[in-house]
């Protein structure tokens, strides 16, 4: 049996281990983070404006030895609480999978572990069922089905409904641009650092949501796609035709169109296919004002309401060992122990 699983995360631009252990039930799980190490390359990509593949492999590599030290404390002891490891193996930047995979491939032989190959996207979706202190109900135990998820983040958009916590069809994507990307390539017409996102939440704060008359692109099409490229165009156009625009009024209009537009389909899901919960996660699921409008929303239509604590929305291990976890719990077979750009989920 497979109790406490070491992960592995590498695919974007942060180095993630996570040691997470499961108790309770295939239909009511519970995970216990016990140790969750990050290093965040954000500062070493920041002046390229966005993740630079080759340098993300590089900090990899440097990082995933000093992460390993900090979650095992150096004993040898550690490893025989090890049951399995974990490692994301798609989608996401094929150079930086890769120094995840062969780590963790290295680890699994050196300490006679088996190794499972994890999908990301799985990750942020299960990253909902996380608990910073366990408390007297698991996040699982709130969720009744079917469900809508939202998964946002840097390289997606997704809306899922979810007949179980172990089976889902998707409704839609994004056709063009993921919103976070909308996010990043905004902030950077505003001058603001990579990442944007929570530049972007900052700067709103101080602005006028409803200064800028921004489109909400495919919010009322019958289909449950996105598309925020058009988005994007809109805000720089009009910072080309305002020289003098107001920036925090510019980052609150367009964050108020790209939630509207989340949330609008979103909830036309949930009303569709008489849902009982939604789930929200992904980088993008850090916003503050996303998070509060769903939760409005959710509570005002009877809807249980699940989103990961706040560090674990971005990209961490410790969701990787809830998805490698769950997989193992429905009998699905690990991924291939390959790095792939896109697979779906
Ligand atoms: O899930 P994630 O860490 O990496 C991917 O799998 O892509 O998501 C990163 C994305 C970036 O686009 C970043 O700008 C966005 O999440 N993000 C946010 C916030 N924090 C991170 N977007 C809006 N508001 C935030 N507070
Ligand atoms: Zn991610």
């Amino acid at each position: 049996m497979i109790r406490n699983v070491l992960a592995v995360e590498t695919s974007c631009d942060e180095t993630g281990i996570a040691l997470v252990e499961q108790t309770g039930t295939a239909e009511a799980p519970r995970f216990v983070v016990h140790r969750n190490a990050l290093v965040s390359q954000i500062a070493a990509h920041r002046e390229f404006g966005g993740v630079v593949p080759s340098i993300a492999k590089r900090e990899h590599i440097r990082a995933l030895p000093l992460l390993l030290d900090e979650v095992t404390g150096g004993e040898p002891a550690f490893w025989e609480r090890v049951d399995a490891i974990a490692v994301t193996v798609c989608p996401g930047l094929e150079p930086a999978l890769w120094t995840g995979i062969t780590f963790a491939q290295e680890l699994a032989e050196r300490h006679g572990k088996p190794l499972l190959g994890t999908h990301h996207m799985q990750g942020h979706l299960y990253s909902t069922l996380l608990e910073l202190e366990p408390g007297a109900k698991a996040p699982s135990e709130t969720l009744t089905f079917p469900a809508i998820a939202l998964i946002v983040s840097g390289g997606h958009t997704m809306l899922l409904e979810m007949e179980s916590l172990h089976s889902w069809k998707k409704l839609g994507e994004t056709r063009d641009d993921a919103v976070g990307e909308a996010y990043d390539k905004v902030a950077r017409l505003l001058d603001l650092p990579y990442p944007g996102g929570p530049e972007i939440q900052k700067l709103a704060e101080s602005g006028d949501p409803r200064a800028i008359a921004l489109p909400r692109p495919m919010a009322h099409e019958k289909n449950y796609d996105f598309s925020f490229s058009g988005l994007k165009t809109a805000v720089l156009y009009h910072l080309r035709d305002n020289p003098g625009a107001n920036r925090a009024d510019v980052a609150a209009s367009f964050q108020e169109a790209a939630i509207s537009v989340l949330e609008t389909k979103l909830f036309r899901a949930a009303d569709e296919c008489g849902a009982a919960s939604v789930l929200l996660a992904g980088g993008v699921a850090a916003n503050s004002a996303l998070r509060s409008r769903l939760a409005r929303g959710s509570a005002e239509r009877s809807l249980a309401f699940a989103m990961p604590p706040m560090p674990y929305n971005t990209d961490n291990a410790a969701m990787i060992g809830a998805a490698a976890h769950m997989a193992l719990l429905r009998g699905a077979d690990p991924l291939p122990l390959e790095a792939r750009g896109r697979v779906p989920m």
